[in-house]
């Protein structure tokens, strides 16, 4: 049984915790701890489990505060060793999106998306020697974090893969002038939706094994 303490303020707070990314967290601090705890709980899964791709967006700016915020959460994410052996180039220049729109049309960019991330490995800060190829896990944790901290602040994003598409990833590494040692993992477009896709349920029981396959 869930144990549940309201007062107004969490009450309130409970209530947009049922509708997917309103949450605010903000049932503060005159609130009972069990509470905001549950409403903060609540909040975090909710976003996870409705998050989905957006591929199209209304060409809305969004701003530098929100643009930070997906930045920190992409470093907030987990690294082998903590290497942290990663780098995020942020396409705000309009002119630079199309480009990539146009010439790697899976991306997305295209589509009016307000900026696009490019995850990037840093082979200057993986791990040296045959483990260097986790740096890929790395900014796929980075990546995610970014898809899941947009679409908690509303907005809306999707991964499209570069690496290991060598051709892709040398186009980016060109167009943006990369150095050697620095990756393109995918292009992240990121903006306001102008779609709705509805969320895919993906849970399989058949896919969980306990203790041995
Ligand atoms: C490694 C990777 C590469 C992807 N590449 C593309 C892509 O090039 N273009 C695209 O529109 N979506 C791309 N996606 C998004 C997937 O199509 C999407 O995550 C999948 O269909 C599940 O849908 P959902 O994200 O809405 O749950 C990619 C996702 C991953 C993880």
């Amino acid at each position: 049984m869930k144990k549940i303490i309201l007062c107004t303020l969490c009450a309130m707070a409970l209530v947009a915790c049922n509708k997917p990314n309103q949450c605010t967290g903000n049932c503060a601090d005159n609130c009972k701890k069990e509470c905001k705890k549950e409403c903060m709980e609540k909040a975090a899964i909710t976003n996870i489990m409705t998050r989905v791709s957006v591929r199209e967006f209304t060409g809305e700016k969004i701003t530098d505060e929100q643009i930070d915020i997906l930045l920190r959460a992409a470093m907030a994410a987990p690294s082998a060793i903590n290497k942290q052996p990663w780098a995020f180039i942020v396409v705000k220049d309009e002119a630079v999106i199309k480009q990539l729109g146009e010439a790697l049309p899976y991306s997305r960019c295209s589509n009016k998306p307000a900026i696009a991330i490019i995850p990037c490995g840093d082979l200057s800060k993986a791990i040296e020697g045959e483990m260097a190829a986790f740096w890929i896990n790395d900014v796929s944790a980075a990546t995610e974090n970014i898809l899941l901290a947009a679409h908690a602040m509303g907005l809306g994003a999707v991964w499209t893969g570069l690496h290991p598409d060598m051709n892709r990833a040398a186009m980016v590494q060109q167009m943006l002038g990369l150095p050697e040692h620095i990756i393109p993992l995918c292009v992240v477009p990121v903006g306001v939706p102008a779609e709705q896709p509805e969320v895919k349920d993906k849970y399989k029981a058949e896919n969980i094994h306990y203790d041995r396959w």
